[in-house]
């Protein structure tokens, strides 16, 4: 299992550039099931969430072909025939958004089996809304040996109102709604720009969406769908790891290739917390920010506090003056880190969905173990921060959401390095998000 070893205390210096969207590749990638015809991606960034759900579509019958150097991150997708409308437990375990084939699966097959994620690090995370609005549009759901399998002779538009905002949830019932007979209205759907970036994709491919990046979207069904060709969004959440390491070494970095739109309400709080940044059209430069203090955040579906930036937040909250009240609403266990935080020096109080940031506290390097995608993230600025040096074990987490992020940070002055040990990761260690 691979670690990561950072030795603390250097600020960060120079440009680094962000890649495009995990979260918004996911959704893309799967909308290539709705058409036979081809579907070229671009800014696909090469990360291990994305090689799986590319091998998770070549098992449904999909040709897949990317690109490979400077090309590596383009991906073109053709279901000509789907030949096995299936996603498997072996897969779906590993990435729990696999689930995200379900919706496309039905509109252009009329059936789906799709295996149920289980629990996951950070919360219980259910379907159940995915379920709800697919079941009105017409489907038939029933549940077998742990997959739900779907059926349906037609799909056809309805009115649907999501329970509470599900951004994945959102995806899925899009996708199935665009191939349905007549129209379908979907109400207190998710703002994220992950979902615009999906919807923009399908308006290419010949669907016929309205509302996207509002809570109302309005979908008229149409008859087949064609190919196209889409850029992914820049990374948001990169980006925000990548501005929150340059303050958090006191470094003068510039985070650029990002759409600052989709990161006001950190770049906002970070402000009024004393951070000193400048933000360009494509560009966040963070300079020294001495008089950093402790400000509270709650986070919420966008455009409020991404919880996808928690964890990293955390982690220069320990270093400002004062005391921070990290409120999470979005997930019901997403405080894993702060104790990995608390055995690096960290003052950090859990109490219930809070978490109480006490700060400056002196971080000295440590071994840590990393529980999720965004956990290792705040590990490794922790690490950034601390005196000393910091081992991250469980590190195949954080491939699979950031693209090399070692030569990366390293890049811009980070001392960090991956080593390796001979024990085989285990793939049931491995939790989904
Ligand atoms: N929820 C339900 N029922 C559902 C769906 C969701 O109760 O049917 C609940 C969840 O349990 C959670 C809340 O609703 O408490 C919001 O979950 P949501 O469905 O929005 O999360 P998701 O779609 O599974 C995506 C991202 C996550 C990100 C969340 C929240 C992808 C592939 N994943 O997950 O990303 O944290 O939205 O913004 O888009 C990450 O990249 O590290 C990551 C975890």
């Amino acid at each position: 299992m691979d670690k990561l070893v950072i030795r603390g205390g250097v600020p960060l210096h120079g440009t680094i550039r962000v890649g495009g969207a995990k979260n918004a590749a996911l959704p893309c990638m799967a909308a290539c099931l709705l058409t036979e015809d081809e579907l070229l991606l671009d800014q696909v960034p090469d990360v291990r969430d994305l090689q799986t759900t590319r091998r998770l579509l070549e098992t449904m019958g999909v040709e897949t072909d990317a690109g490979s150097g400077r090309a590596r991150h383009r991906m073109a997708l053709k279901a000509r025939n789907i030949t096995n409308p299936e996603a498997a437990y072996d897969l779906v375990k590993t990435m729990r958004a696999s689930t995200l084939v379900l919706g496309p699966l039905l509109a252009r097959t009329g059936q789906a089996r799709v295996s149920l994620p289980g629990g996951c690090a950070i919360g219980a995370r259910p379907i159940n809304l995915h379920l709800l609005g697919l079941e009105k549009l017409g489907a038939r759901l029933r549940q077998e040996h742990g997959y739900v399998i779907a059926e349906t002779d037609r799909l056809r538009g309805n009115h649907y109102v999501f329970d509470r905002i599900t951004v994945t949830g959102t995806e899925d019932v899009l996708m199935a709604a665009v191939l349905a007979e007549g129209e379908t209205v979907l109400e207190n759907c998710a703002l994220e720009p992950e979902v615009v970036d999906l919807a923009e994709l399908l308006i290419k491919m010949g669907a016929k969406i309205e509302g996207a990046g509002t809570p109302t979207l309005r979908i008229q069904g149409v008859a087949r769908l064609h190919g196209a060709s889409h850029r992914i969004i820049p990374d948001r959440i990169e980006a925000g790891t990548f501005i929150l390491a340059g303050l958090i070494t006191g470094g003068q970095l510039t985070v650029t290739g990002l759409n600052p739109l989709h990161l006001r309400a950190l770049l906002d709080r970070l402000q009024e917390a004393g951070a000193d940044l400048r933000v360009g059209a494509d560009a966040v430069e963070t300079h020294p920010s001495p008089r950093l203090r402790g400000l509270d955040i709650t986070t919420a579906e966008y455009p409020g506090f991404a919880t996808d930036l928690q964890a990293q937040y955390m982690a220069l909250m320990t270093r400002a003056e004062g005391t921070a009240v990290i409120t999470e609403t979005i997930f019901e266990n997403r405080f894993m880190h702060a104790l990995e935080m608390v055995r690096m020096g960290a003052d950090i109080k859990i109490e219930g969905n809070r978490a109480i940031v006490r700060g400056p506290a002196p971080l000295t390097g440590a071994a840590v173990l990393a529980s999720d995608l965004r956990a290792s993230a705040s590990l490794v600025l922790s690490g950034l921060a601390a005196e000393g040096e910091t081992i991250i074990d469980r590190i195949y987490h954080i491939d699979r959401g950031y693209e090399r992020i070692e030569d990366k940070l390293r890049a811009v002055g980070g001392v960090i390095r991956r080593i390796g040990n001979l024990i085989p990761q285990p793939a049931s260690a491995a939790a989904s998000l």
